[in-house]
Order: C-alpha cells, then structure tokens, then sequence
C-alpha cells in the first residue's frame, strides 16, 4: 500500500492557530492602539455615539485582528451594561464602489442582493434595515481603501444621520480600516474632517514584538520543545527586517514547521528557518508578477533578458530598445519610454526591479539605472508559465 497520508502530530499540535482566519485572544503589542480604540468607541456604552475612527497601517500589523479583538470587548461590555449593540464587520476587499459594498451589506443582513437596482434605492435600503436595528450600531469597513480614493462612502456614511437617514433614536458609527496609508491624506477634505480627530496608526512590528507573537502562537500551533528559541527569533527577524508584518512571521513559522517535517526532522531549527525565509519570500513575489498587467510583463522580460545576459544595471533606453524587440517578437503594441519607465517603478513598488539614479551632468537630467532584484532563474519560471509570452521566452536564453 503507498502511503498517502503523513503524520504530523511529531512537529504540529493545532495548525488552524497558524492559518490567517484565525483572530488571537490577546494583542499585548498593540495595547496603545486598543486603549485608544476603546476611548473612541466608549461614548456607546449609554452616554452617547461612538466616534468615528479610522486605523492605518501596512498589511499583517494587525489591524483586522485589533478591530474584532476590540468589537468583541466592547459587545461584552455592551451587554454588562445593557445596551443595545449590534456590530457589523465588513471586507471590502474586492469591492471597487460603495455601490458594490452597501449591496454586500444589505445581502449580509437579509440573504439578497439588491445589485442592478438603483444606488439611491440601495442606500436607502440599507439605511432602513439599519434603523430596523436600532439602538447603537458600529460598523466596521475593514480594506476600505480597495474602493478607491474618488468614493465617497465613508462621507455618506458618516453624513446619514445628519441627512435624516438614520432615525433620531439610533446611533451608527464607522471603523474604517486601510492598508494604504496615504488613503486617508488623499481622501477629499469633507471625508477626513469626519475622522479628523480620531485615527489609529500601526506602525511596523519591530523584532522584539514580533519574537513575542511567535512565542505565543508556538506555544499553541506546536508540540512543546518543536520549534527551538533560535529558529523563532530568526523568523521575527527576517519579517521585522522587511515589512515588520505579523502574517509575514507567522508564514516563515509555519513554513519552518513544514520544511522540517519533510525532512524527517522532529525539531525546527535555524536552517529550517532560513530554507523557510527563502520559500515564503520567493512565492509571494512569484504571485505578484502572475498578477501584473501585459505592458508590466513586457517591460519586465525586457529587463530578465539584459540580466540573463549580463548587460545590468541598465540605462531606460538600452532597458526601452530590448522591450521593444519583445514586443515586436509577439506582436504587442509598443508604449513610450516614459510610461515604460513608470512600469519600471510600478515593478520596483512591488520589489521586483531596482533602480539607481544619477544626474547626467549638464543636461540636469536624471539617468535610472535598472536591475533585477528578484531571483532571476525564479522570475523566468514564472514568466515561462504565462501563456502571452511563449513567444517571446527564448530571447532570455
Ligand atoms: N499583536 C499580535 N498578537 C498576535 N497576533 C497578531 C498580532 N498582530 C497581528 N497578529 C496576527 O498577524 C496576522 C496579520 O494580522 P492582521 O490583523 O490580519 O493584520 P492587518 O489587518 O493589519 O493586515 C493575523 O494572523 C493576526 O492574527
Ligand atoms: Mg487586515
């Protein structure tokens, strides 16, 4: 009989503690952030209406988990003084308009989707089942950003009670939560003065904190004595050196675990932290070029092709003249050299590219100077896997 399941009760006790659906039950390392949160929302327990408050910061620093982790606190409070608390928590993400998100609320709330009816009839919906609700209502918007800067539902939202929507007696507030954190300093000025005086910053985890999150969640994901000291605070390392996120620490754990199950080990130690750095970083900057845009994957082919024939750093125009034969290898349509050097920076945003600068003397011009920074025989087996380019691929060999 061939094997094909594996025990992993040598390394793993609960794995679901690892997974990123799971909430924590403590957030030590944001105790600044939570007590600022429950000053804001404090006016809801029989005084008046909760604040309005906006939370931002880059992704994995816990934003979503604070915000269930404080709804949670705040329902139980609630309850111990008995008012009346409804909490709704939304994802926006995916949601490019407010149109899209107030259907999702109001299929969220009753099963149906009023998509395709008009957006003064669909808010007005949504208005009447929040004041079917009643009493204080806290509504949290977590990725709001993933609607875009131009919209204006948070203003609505924030405006409904003043526009008689929302009847006298019921109280709604707003948590918005962005990973963008120019969202809100882009927002039009209407929108920010409803948040003016009530926004909650995360700031990147440093390793400390991060070795601290890991502990606890080893402590419950792994059979004890698993994981060594070391291999945890390599992990809190690595991910406080690049973006301080939480998820990042908690993916290279995980992978560790993996990685050393496979080998046979029944110990994570710092190799199996290392191999899992590698692993974790190389997937995740693997799935972001997947996800680029036909111009993106041409300037960036380009680009693999000066690497792979040791032609890098190099000039817009050498990086331009190559794109160009790519193009015309499959037939694309060019784009100028200004706009291919702003895919440059889009790619160099995403730590794909590169670049170095230098002022060309008298002209007073800037020269970039553009490299690879991801693993080139990785990227070219990503972009071997893209159909659209078959055609193109044997210029990098
Ligand atoms: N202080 C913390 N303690 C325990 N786990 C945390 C902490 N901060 C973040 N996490 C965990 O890290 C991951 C990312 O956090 P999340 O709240 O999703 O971040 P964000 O919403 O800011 O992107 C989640 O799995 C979350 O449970
Ligand atoms: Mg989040």
């Amino acid at each position: 009989m061939p094997e094909y399941f594996q025990d992993r009760s040598s390394i793993f006790a609960d794995e679901s503690v690892l997974v990123e659906e799971y909430t924590p039950d403590e957030l030590p390392e944001r105790e600044a952030e939570l007590t600022e949160l429950g000053a804001a929302l404090s006016p809801g327990l029989g005084t008046g209406r909760p604040h309005d408050v906006f939370l931002q910061g880059k992704t994995g620093q816990g934003k979503t988990a604070a915000a269930r982790f404080i709804l949670d606190e705040f329902e139980a409070e609630a309850a111990d003084k008995d008012v009346d608390l409804t909490t709704i928590f939304h994802t926006c993400a995916g949601q490019t308009s407010s149109y899209q998100v107030v259907c999702n609320l109001v299929e969220q709330q009753t099963g149906e989707n009023p998509n395709g009816h008009p957006k003064r009839t669909v808010f007005d919906h949504f208005y009447d089942l929040l004041n079917d609700i009643g009493g204080t209502i806290v509504l949290v918007l977590d990725e709001v950003d993933a609607i875009g800067q131009n919209d204006l539902l948070l203003y609505e939202l924030s405006r409904a009670k003043d526009n008689d929507h929302i009847a006298d007696d019921v109280d709604v507030s707003v948590i918005g939560i962005s990973n963008d954190g120019n969202f809100l300093a882009e927002l039009s000025p209407k929108v920010k003065d409803s948040f003016r005086e009530r926004r909650v910053m995360f700031d990147a985890y440093d390793a400390e904190q991060l070795r601290s999150i890991l502990e606890r969640r080893v402590e419950k994901a792994f059979v004890d004595d698993a994981v060594d000291e070391s291999a945890i605070a390599l992990c809190a390392g690595y991910a406080a050196n690049d973006q301080g996120s939480a998820r990042q620490a908690i993916d290279y754990l995980y992978e560790a675990g993996e990685i050393a199950l496979r080998q046979g080990d029944t110990r994570v130690t710092d190799e199996h932290a290392e191999q899992a750095e590698a692993k974790v970083d190389r997937r995740s900057v693997m799935r972001s070029i997947e996800e680029l845009t036909l111009q993106d994957h041409l300037a960036l082919v380009a680009l693999v092709v000066l690497e792979a024939h040791g032609e890098t750093p190099a000039r817009t125009r050498r990086v331009y003249a190559t794109y160009r034969n790519v193009c015309a290898e499959i037939d694309a349509n060019d784009i100028s050299l200004d706009r291919v050097r702003d895919h440059l920076k889009e790619l160099d945003l995403l730590g794909v590219t590169q670049y170095t600068t230098r002022t060309a003397g008298s002209e007073g011009g800037r020269k970039y100077f553009w490299e690879l920074n991801t693993d080139l025989g990785a990227t070219i087996e990503v972009l071997d896997s893209i159909d659209r380019l078959d055609g193109v691929m044997h210029l990098v060999r």
